[in-house]
């Protein structure tokens, strides 16, 4: 089974104009992508294959396009500390954001209710930390995290996510850094209510190296 991705020198082909392309355009990309995300509707969608097929269409897209840059181009940092979120697509299906940190810029610990997530580095540096839910032994009111895997993505790197597994992580900027993250159901209605953020404890549990206490918040905790 296919755990999480990093593909590296995606973006091989730098000099790519959009008259002289082979690359997909932002409007073949969406295209291309609403047809794959039909299947969420279907009683054996199988998320570890949409995400691999989202990343095959992810790496061909051209991130120079024109009319993909004049979407989150007027950049201006509103929230110290805290990544520019611009969501470039929505729909019932699926949402394209793009996140955009300074060095130093963090999104704490949180989760993606019933969702799926590709996330590709455009340009960069990002830390990434990815925890699955592990049972509650009854000895903690809150809820028991497992790292599975921290990560750095640069430049044509990606990871991903599903609904079984690294539903839960937090990402810091070790450079200004340009992620592109396609969501797939879109973050609205009862998955918006269902999201939470999480604070966690700084040491593991004895005997348990990967294993924290964490405890949810519906509202942003801060840093
Ligand atoms: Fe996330």
């Amino acid at each position: 089974m296919l755990a999480y991705i990093s593909s590296t020198h995606l973006f091989s082909d730098d000099f790519c104009y959009e008259n002289n392309c082979n690359k997909l355009n932002w409007k073949k990309f969406l295209k291309k992508v609403n047809k794959i995300s039909n299947n969420q509707f279907s009683n054996s969608w199988d998320q570890e294959l949409y995400v691999r097929e989202l990343i095959s269409i992810m790496a061909t897209l051209n991130i120079k396009d024109s009319n993909l840059i004049d979407l989150y181009s007027s950049f201006k940092k509103t929230i110290f500390g805290f990544p520019e979120l611009t969501t470039v697509f929505k729909d019932d299906k699926f949402d394209v954001v793009i996140i955009e940190f300074l060095k130093g810029d963090k999104i704490p610990l949180h989760n993606h209710p019933d969702m799926t997530g590709v996330i590709l580095c455009l340009d960069g540096e990002v830390r990434i930390e990815i925890f699955n839910p592990v049972e509650n032994n009854g000895s903690f009111s809150g809820t028991f995290i497992q790292l599975k895997e921290a990560i750095t993505l640069t430049k044509g790197n990606f990871s991903t996510l599903t609904t079984q597994r690294g539903n839960i992580h937090s990402l810091e900027a070790t450079q200004d850094c340009i992620l592109l993250d396609v969501f797939t159901p879109p973050y609205r209605g009862d998955r918006l209510e269902r999201y939470r953020w999480y604070t966690r404890s700084s040491l593991p549990e004895p005997n348990s190296p990967n294993i924290y206490k964490a405890v949810e918040h519906k509202q942003f905790p801060g840093f």
